[in-house]
């Protein structure tokens, strides 16, 4: 079933909308007030479910990093599933280019195919490398999921126009959910390509539709069918909605990016903005190869925390999105007091890694605020782990060169739920600090 919510899409808050969704969350009420902020306590990181200090990196890596990945699991995102049989990706290179962006990169597409059936679900996955990069030179490297296709990432014309259902857009070139030419470079001004690769860095990239279309559909599409035990039609209620699965694809986007001799598996950063920053954040958390973990805009369910009830909330989240976290998770609608874990904890889940927030002053639906004190609370784990934390004492005024780089870094720019241009020079000032020391 296609929800019949996406059909008249409207702009409310952040987010894109229909009528429906919109009647529902005006329904819900929204707190965009620090003084209605109620008291709230978070949990505890550093304390294990049996009430014991956590005040080792080996007691944090034995049993408290493995509880709490075992509750965002099943109660928050979803457990990925054991498929009935493994799945063996297999990958066939589409096109090369070796002067794309006017001979200032080396740009691939690769189909990712999850089956052998031709026309079971695959991940195109779009490269563009840096001219420099080389088998003893290998590039770091950026991957994340975008929301309108390949093609709309730039305005290379050899890159494939995306053949997968997408929701209509007709200003942006999507009609009877396929894009059309007039798409290509439609979200360009999101992906500073040009400068990735000029800063030595390269990109991967793949539609987050071709691992589980958005709409509510049951889970009949995308990759999920692929894990369903006999007789199982949807997941569980413990096992992962549509962010599991965009975050399954981001760690099969990497193990083709190790298979690259000029990208440098050991230095990528994995990104997301909005819904997708939700899903960055999880990947990284759930796959420990990621070496940097950037979350744009990510809000409720992502970097904000959940008990602060600011902007978006989860009863939000489950009427309008039901199908991005478990079934477990509805269960918290309008009673996060209940959850046994908040964001902060998501976040500490990466340590020791380096993990960039980034917030827009804008962005209020996606509580800024919040996702700068999660990214503060995760700093006793960074500690234990020997690591510094957050190097901002006070929620930092909006400013556009606004970047702190410590090893849990933060960024609060003015202006609207995006990806700018300036924000991917802070990824890449944070990457180099980190990636390339
Ligand atoms: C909506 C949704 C957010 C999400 C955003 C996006 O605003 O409510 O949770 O982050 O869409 O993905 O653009």
């Amino acid at each position: 079933m296609i929800a019949a919510r996406w059909y008249v899409p409207m702009v409310v808050g952040a987010l894109v909308m229909s009528t429906s969704d919109e009647a529902e969350a005006q329904k819900a009420k929204v707190n965009y007030s620090e003084s209605e902020v109620k008291p709230y306590s978070l949990p505890d990181a550093l304390v294990t479910e049996e009430g014991r200090s956590v005040t080792s990196a080996e007691l944090w890596n034995r049993t408290r990093r493995p509880e709490l990945m075992k509750i965002f699991a099943s109660q928050v995102y979803g457990k990925t599933p054991t498929p009935p049989n493994p799945i063996t990706p297999t990958y066939e290179l589409i096109s090369e280019d070796r002067e794309a962006l006017g001979g200032k990169a080396i740009r691939r597409e690769v189909s990712i195919r999850f089956t052998d059936r031709p026309d079971g679900p695959h991940m195109d996955l779009l490269i563009f490398l840096p001219r420099s990069a080389a088998k003893d030179r290998p590039a770091p490297a950026f991957v994340g999921l975008n929301f309108a296709g390949n093609h709309a990432v730039s305005n290379d014309p050899g890159v494939r126009v995306s053949k997968a259902w997408m929701r209509d857009a007709p200003e942006g070139g999507v009609e009877n959910h396929k894009a059309t030419e007039a798409s290509r470079g439609s979200k360009a001004s999101r992906w500073a390509v040009e400068r990735i690769v000029e800063r030595g860095y390269a990109l991967a990239t793949a539609y987050y539709g071709d691992l589980d279309p958005d709409f509510d559909d049951g889970f009949q599409n995308g990759v999920q069918p692929l894990f369903y035990k006999a007789g199982q039609t949807k997941p569980e209620a413990d096992e992962w909605g549509a962010i599991g699965a965009w975050a399954w694809g981001l760690s099969r986007a990497l193990d083709y990016l190790e298979t690259t001799p000029e990208v440098d598996a050991k230095k990528v950063a994995v990104m997301g903005h909005s819904r997708l920053g939700k899903t960055s954040l999880w990947a990284g958390a759930q796959d420990q190869r990621f070496a940097l973990v950037i979350s744009n805009n990510s809000g409720a369910g992502g970097a904000a925390l959940s008990k602060r009830i600011f902007g978006e909330t989860a009863a939000h989240l489950n009427t309008s999105f039901p199908h991005w976290f478990c079934t477990n998770f509805h269960q918290y609608s309008d009673h996060e007091e209940k959850l046994p874990v908040d964001q902060h904890e998501l976040i500490a889940l990466i340590a020791p890694r380096p993990v960039l927030v980034c917030s827009a002053e804008e962005d209020k639906w996606a509580d800024p605020k919040g996702e700068f004190l999660a990214a503060k609370a995760a700093e006793p784990v960074y500690r234990l782990l020997g690591k510094d934390g957050l190097a901002l004492d006070e929620w930092p005024k909006p400013a556009e060169d606004s970047l702190a780089k410590s090893t849990i870094g933060y960024r609060y720019r003015p202006g609207k739920h995006d990806v700018t241009a300036s924000d991917w020079e802070a990824y890449m000032d944070f990457a180099d600090a980190h990636l390339k020391k």
